[in-house]
């Protein structure tokens, strides 16, 4: 929620922090700002300038402003504390104006704070929480912003990113952290803090993590960190592989459509190292062969697409290693005052690593004795920092809202990990463990032979797209992708949809059926694919158009439906990973149709980083 974007080095800071800010629209855009230190006239005056809605007004809007500042920080909000307009838009200002501040996170405390800074004449403009920083900056500063950030740090409470500039000191940039991501990204020319790595990927990979409650002093030519007590720390950077094109649409009308066509590559790249020669190597998962033969239970916790992740995974570990499967929303499971029992593995999935009920989840388990294997796709995230171990996906950075790329990564790494636990417990024979291995490799290519047939799927998006009713119907393996798929439609075309199991239609939702409503049946072959064709005819029955996803050289169901499309043969346990693919599409070609901004839906943000 909220992106931030800080540079302070050689070159004018207005083009970076706007293509920084545009790279980190994903984490908000309903509003957008930045502010910088003009040197021009000899005196160092701020500059801040902020629009309501997207990245494109504030880039309008600076077109006519001169700006030779290097030093300066941008911000794009995801609305929490007063409506998104121009007032409320960050950066805000002290009283003076001298002191700047963008902030990502919630201060629980800024009721109490603002009633006490007004009444020592403090003079507040907006209805957001964030302004009560800048004046209390403006209280505390004697001279070093530093110093008083750290008295600020300890005056908050809730969760925040912070990162302040101020006329009295062009030479440096304050930032620090309390619970929401903040990163240094240090380069030759310059060093920058911003709440992701993407956004100034096209400046350096070289980073540096801030810790909760650290403090950071970034100047053009160094980096001070300081940890809670005061006391500075010494951090080295490290590099990462993503590039610049990563963050990039590279000829993609969409980020979406770009990261759906990525995933063969995601897959592969989370496979790599893990699987090699026949073998599944998994030891980063910070277990004896001993603690997992005495798991009595797994407890897994995830949101949104993450959660179908979880169910998908809950199916296979259940059904090959044996082990009950526990699976919660982060949301739910922290306030239901769980039970941690001994020799329960806690699992959570999270892309973002910062998705704040995750994150709780985790921590009240921790609290209560668990051993926490988390899985995300961002190095260094506060979930990966605070599990007991971390098992990365390598679906490399997902720009658009929706998850796609890294949803089929988390898939996979749920896949190894129950064959994993499977072969290691003795339940499954030497010869289906190199069948599912070798099935596996293959999960790739048959992603692409989809992707190759994506006209097929436009094609019946461009039929139906008119409908505003949609049930997505699976059974086993087919029922976390019903839901995700259910999911990815409402999320990007705000057409009313539902995931649902095939088999419980029949007490309740047929009832919604009638001649408006398009069913769609994830139905490839296997043990209940009989049974879901007679529920498909339940729903035709009463006048739905259908839609099925079918295993190739299903000769049969054109007979029974109106559209179908052909994923791969697979084994039926694996067929969830290729099913969701056309159901990725779909949403998003129904989306197009409706002129729908899919990179950006509206109401969501990509990292939910509030309660
Ligand atoms: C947000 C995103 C979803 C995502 C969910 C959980 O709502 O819009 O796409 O599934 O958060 O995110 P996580 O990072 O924990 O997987």
């Amino acid at each position: 929620m909220c992106g931030i974007v800080a540079y302070i080095g050689k070159k004018n800071c207005k083009k970076i922090l706007i293509n920084g800010l545009k790279r980190l629209e994903y984490r908000g855009y309903d509003s957008a700002g930045i502010s910088f230190l003009n040197n021009s006239s000899g005196a160092c005056r701020m500059k801040v300038v902020k629009e309501a809605g997207k990245i494109k007004e504030l880039e309008e809007e600076l077109k006519n402003i001169k700006a030779d500042g290097h030093c300066g920080i941008g911000h794009t909000r995801w609305a929490t504390h007063g409506e998104p307009t121009r007032i409320n838009a960050h950066p805000h200002s002290d009283c003076t104006g001298n002191i700047s501040v963008v902030h990502n996170g919630i201060i629980e405390n800024f009721q109490e704070i603002k009633k006490e800074l007004k009444r020592k004449g403090h003079k507040f403009v907006s209805q957001t929480d964030t302004e009560v920083l800048p004046h209390l900056l403006e209280e505390y500063n004697s001279g070093d912003l530093l110093v008083a950030m750290q008295k600020l740090v300890k005056k908050i409470k809730g969760s925040g990113a912070i990162v302040a500039i101020s006329s009295e000191n062009s030479n440096e940039i304050i930032g620090a952290r309390l619970a929401s991501p903040l990163i240094v990204g240090v380069s030759k020319n310059g060093n920058f803090l911003a709440s992701d790595m993407p956004a100034v990927l096209e400046h350096t990979r070289n980073f540096i993590i801030i810790n909760d409650y650290e403090t950071v002093r970034l100047k053009k030519n160094s980096v001070e960190i300081y940890d809670k007590e005061g006391k500075l720390v010494e951090r080295e950077s490290f590099k990462v592989n993503w590039s610049i094109s990563n963050a990039e649409k590279s000829g993609y009308p969409d980020f979406m459509l770009k990261e759906i066509f990525e995933q063969p590559r995601g897959v592969k790249e989370t496979m790599r190292g893990r699987l090699a020669n026949g073998n599944l190597n998994f030891d980063e998962i910070n277990l004896s062969k001993e603690q997992i033969k005495n798991l009595d239970k797994i407890q897994i916790i995830a949101c949104g697409t993450s959660y179908h992740a979880a169910l998908a995974g809950k199916q296979l570990i259940e059904k090959w290693a044996k082990i009950p499967v526990e699976v919660d929303y982060g949301s739910e499971y922290r306030y239901r005052d769980p039970i941690v029992e001994d020799n329960c593995l806690f699992i959570a999935i999270t892309q973002s690593g910062e998705t704040i009920d995750t994150l709780s989840a985790i921590r009240e388990s921790r609290n209560k004795g668990a051993k926490v294997v988390a899985i995300t796709n961002i190095v260094g995230s506060t979930v990966a920092r605070e599990s007991d171990s971390v098992i990365y996906t390598h679906a490399g950075p997902e720009i658009g809202v929706c998850a796609t790329k890294t949803f089929t990564a988390q898939i996979i790494v749920m896949y190894l990990m129950a064959l994993y636990f499977a072969k290691i417990r003795a339940i499954i024979g030497q010869d289906f463990y190199e069948k599912v291995i070798e099935e596996l490799e293959f999960i790739p290519n048959k992603i692409q032979d989809i992707l190759n047939r994506a006209e097929q799927i436009k094609e019946i998006a461009n039929q139906t797209y008119k409908f505003r009713c949609f049930l997505f119907l699976g059974r086993i393996y087919g029922l976390p992708m019903a839901l995700e798929g259910a999911l990815k439609l409402k999320e990007i075309s705000y057409i009313h949809a539902e995931g649902y199991p095939a088999g419980e239609m029949k007490h309740g939702p047929i009832a919604l059926t009638d001649k408006k409503t398009v069913v769609v049946g994830i139905m490839p072959e296997g043990e209940v694919y009989e049974k879901l064709l007679s529920n498909i005819q339940e729903v035709k029955a009463r006048k739905a158009t259908i839609f099925s996803i079918v295993t190739k050289g299903d000769n049969k169901i054109g007979q029974y439906v109106h559209y179908y499309f052909e994923i791969p043969k697979t084994m039926e346990e694996i067929s969830g990973i290729l099913s969701i693919i056309p159901l990725q599409l779909y949403s998003y070609y129904i989306a197009k149709n409706l002129n729908r901004d899919v990179d950006q839906p509206r109401n969501l943000a990509k990292s939910v980083t509030v309660e």
